[in-house]
């Protein structure tokens, strides 16, 4: 991948052409790629690609690489077919612009602290054409307000903070600590989440938020305690551990 990535070649050209003889400047390049990733640099940083739903994303050290395991979030949030979303923590905007493609109709607000983060998402929401139904805002969770909408998605930071040194050094060292870290309980940004919601839900409206494979019950109780007549349920991943929190027919204010 990081030959092809030099050469700008796929890999099947690569490998139908292994004659090919590199010239010094593109074997310096790719031995230069070869010992990043050796010290552990991860590959989409180095290729700035990722492919998340089926699609491809650029990434810079700015967002966090799109994980598969997030793509749950988004054939939950297909399913009910919204017309309006906000992806709240919208990083390299792979979940709201994976929406956008997928529901043609569908209006979304992606949030971001990260100025530098909403930049990559605009540059994604182009690259799929759907930067006229991608609404980027800067703002601190669901503040400023967007909406009113249907849908609030989520994959906040949810490690807790002093787990954070533990984490594999590829994730530690390079991915942006800010994506990464919850809080001292893994939950101040879902807190936050869940009492700033209904203030952008319309009347009905749920949340669907990733949270951390030991985190249902945590996030269960507390999306019992802060919103208590709504319908509350956990969805498990591919690998059988719990990864979304679904929050449904929730009361607006
Ligand atoms: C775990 S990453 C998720 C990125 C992307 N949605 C994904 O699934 O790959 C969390 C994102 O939340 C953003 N973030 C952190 N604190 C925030 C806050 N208080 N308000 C809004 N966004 C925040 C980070 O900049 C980061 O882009």
């Amino acid at each position: 991948m990081l030959l092809s990535h030099t050469l700008g070649l796929s890999r099947a050209a690569l490998l139908a052409h292994p004659e090919r003889v590199l010239t010094a400047s593109q074997y310096a390049a790719y031995a230069a790629l070869i010992s990043r990733r050796a010290a552990g640099y991860p590959l989409p940083y180095l290729t700035g690609r990722a492919e998340f739903y089926g699609l491809e994303f650029e990434v810079t050290p700015e967002v966090l690489i799109p994980r598969p395991e997030t793509e749950l979030l988004v054939e939950l949030a297909l399913a009910l077919q919204p017309h309006s979303v906000v992806d709240v923590g919208t990083g390299s905007g792979c979940i709201a612009v994976s929406l956008a493609v997928l529901l043609p109709r569908v209006v979304v607000y992606a949030i971001d602290i990260s100025p530098a983060a909403l930049a990559v998402a605009g540059r994604n929401a182009e690259r799929h054409h759907v930067a006229d139904r991608v609404h980027l805002l800067t703002g601190d969770v669901l503040s400023p307000r967007p909406g009113p909408v249907d849908l609030i998605v989520s994959n906040p930071p949810y490690i807790p903070s002093d787990e954070c040194a533990l984490l594999p050094p590829s994730v530690r060292d390079y991915e942006p600590r800010l994506a990464l870290d919850g809080g001292p309980d893994g939950l101040a940004f879902i807190r936050r989440l869940l009492k700033e919601a209904p203030t952008v839900l319309r009347p009905g409206g749920g949340i669907l938020i990733e949270i951390g494979a030991t985190q249902g019950e945590a996030a269960t109780t507390l999306a019992h305690a802060i919103l208590p007549r709504a319908r509350i349920s956990l969805h498990r991943d591919l690998a059988g551990r719990d990864r979304v929190l679904q929050v449904s027919d929730i009361q607006t204010d």
